[in-house]
């Protein structure tokens, strides 16, 4: 789906489907719907007195229009209530309007900039939050299956129409921005969704090493195992698939020593191990890559937006399997950084390749630590599948990532790193126990474990166990993959 912005009347634009929209409860339509309407002769309003438009978000109500504009039918989707109005409805609207115009065939759609007329919002906030709910709301998986029903529908082209020409600039940059992102995240979703058999972690290495020619980002991939990198190696030896850790790194402030990784855990396949998972939802685990995934989503893009920041993307890959080489529960492994580790748990393995990528990264000069993760089933238990768990040793930085989560619509939710978790990870054979023996409080014990590897620098973890893959699409999110949390990182990075 293209996306551009045309300065133009909305009732003289020529398409397959015109978006306009309408509040909830209000006895007054907008300028865009108002003048539809009066093209329409009167029917919009019609159907509001009616009660048939009654304005709840993202319900789309379908005109077929006779004459007096020249757009074949007429979508007019709910804004919601008036007092809950934001760019998260926006999305939610606009994902809402596309999705409608697939299915009626529409190639190509026009519409308002939701929310920059009586929602009283930014007009290039909102253009960048149309493009957001459009594009994210588009995405298919397009999947392996040689048979299909019939052929899958695109929408062609997708245009913002704006008559008052002082504004096009502010749309054209919100719409650019809009695209770019959510494209980045359709990626990671791409990834997450790919099975384990094809994003293998070799595959994913190079697919990573293709993204960093394309963008002249520094590239390196080391294999763990003569790296000193005992802590991934303990969990990649029970599966027949090479381990990798790739880093890309892109500079852009190269005066400054500051340097932010964003470290994403990248098991293609967590099959548990030895302390092997049930069979039931285990398919589910080829989205255990889902924080390399929005990793690699977040430095495709960094080239592309030139945030005045140096960042490095470090993604330790391999699978989790059981095997006759397999690590068993009560062995003892090495890591990067020198502490020994017992292994209570092998299915508790995003940890132990997180702790020598954490490693990793201080060694390659980090001055801040965010790692993204689908650590832990307890955090799904928690905040189910709404907000990612975040825990981490410095407030200031935790409290942006939170702000930049709430401003793109990624919910995140604050989790506690007590002394007691860090105590309850004590070992009588190693430096620390990969779980604690009580299976409580999942979340904060994993993050008190990888806590041991990060040290004093200010570090942010980041667990989407829940909001990474979803059982069932709701609203702009689809079913599987989300693609979380590529606009937070973006978001946080450029401001
Ligand atoms: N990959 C899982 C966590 C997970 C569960 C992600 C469900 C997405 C959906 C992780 O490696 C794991 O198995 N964690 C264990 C930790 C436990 C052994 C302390 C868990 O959640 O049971
Ligand atoms: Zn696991
Ligand atoms: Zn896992």
């Amino acid at each position: 789906m293209k996306t551009r912005v045309e300065c133009a009347s909305l009732t003289d634009f020529k398409c397959d489907l015109l978006v306009v929209n309408a509040f909830e409860g209000a006895k007054q339509l907008g300028g865009a719907a108002a003048a539809a309407d009066k093209a329409l002769g009167g029917l919009i309003s019609k159907l509001v007195r009616e009660g048939e438009i009654d304005g709840k978000l993202g319900k789309v109500t379908l005109i077929h229009c006779q004459d007096g504009l020249k757009a074949d039918k007429v979508a007019v989707v709910g804004l919601g209530k008036r007092e809950k109005f934001d760019l998260e409805a926006v999305r939610t609207v606009s994902s809402s309007a596309v999705k409608k115009a697939r299915e009626i065939k529409a190639k190509v759609v026009a519409t308002i900039n939701h929310g920059a007329g009586l929602g009283g919002l930014k007009v290039e906030e909102a253009a960048k939050a149309v493009v957001e709910g459009s594009v994210l709301g588009v995405y298919k998986f397009a999947g392996y299956a040689k048979e299909k029903e019939e052929p899958d529908f695109e929408v062609e082209q997708l245009v913002i129409v704006e008559c008052d020409r002082k504004k096009v600039a502010a749309l054209q940059k919100g719409a650019e921005l809009g695209r770019i992102i959510a494209e980045a995240e359709n990626h990671a979703r791409d990834l997450v969704n790919t099975p384990s058999n094809k994003m293998t972690p070799t595959a994913f290495a190079k697919l990573a090493q293709r993204i960093a020619k394309i963008n002249n980002l520094k590239f390196s991939s080391l294999d763990p195992k003569t790296e000193g990198m005992e802590a991934i190696w303990s969990v990649a030896r029970g599966s027949d698939e090479p381990p990798r850790l790739v880093a890309l790194e892109y500079s852009g402030n190269p005066k400054s020593k500051d340097k932010i990784a964003l470290v994403g855990k990248g098991i293609t396949f967590d099959s548990g191990g030895i302390s092997l998972k049930p069979s039931k939802k285990m398919y589910e685990m080829k989205c255990d890559m889902a924080g390399a995934a929005a990793v690699l989503g977040v430095l495709s893009l960094l080239s592309d937006l030139k945030p005045k920041k140096n960042v490095i993307g470090i993604i330790p890959l391999t699978e989790n399997m059981p095997s006759g080489h397999a690590v068993k529960p009560g062995d003892v492994s090495g890591s990067l950084a020198g502490f020994t580790i017992e292994i209570i748990n092998t299915d508790a393995e995003g940890r132990m390749i997180l702790a020598d990528a954490l490693t990793y990264a201080k060694k390659r000069g980090a001055t801040q630590l965010i790692d993204i993760a689908t650590l832990t089933g307890g955090c799904i238990v928690a905040l189910g599948d709404v907000a990612t768990g975040v825990i981490g040793n410095n407030q200031k930085l935790m409290d942006k990532i939170i702000a930049a989560g709430n401003l793109c619509g990624q919910r995140m939710w604050q989790l506690p790193l007590y002394d007691e978790y860090k105590e309850s990870l004590k070992s009588t054979v190693a430096d620390i126990k990969n779980t604690g023996e009580t299976g409580q409080a999942q979340p904060s014990t994993g993050a008190a474990f990888l806590d041991k590897f990060v040290g004093e620098v200010p570090w942010v973890h980041l667990d989407i166990a829940g909001t990474a893959f979803l059982n069932k699409e709701r609203g702009y999110l689809p079913e599987g993959a989300t693609g979380v949390p590529v606009r937070t990182l973006i978001e946080w990075l450029n401001s």
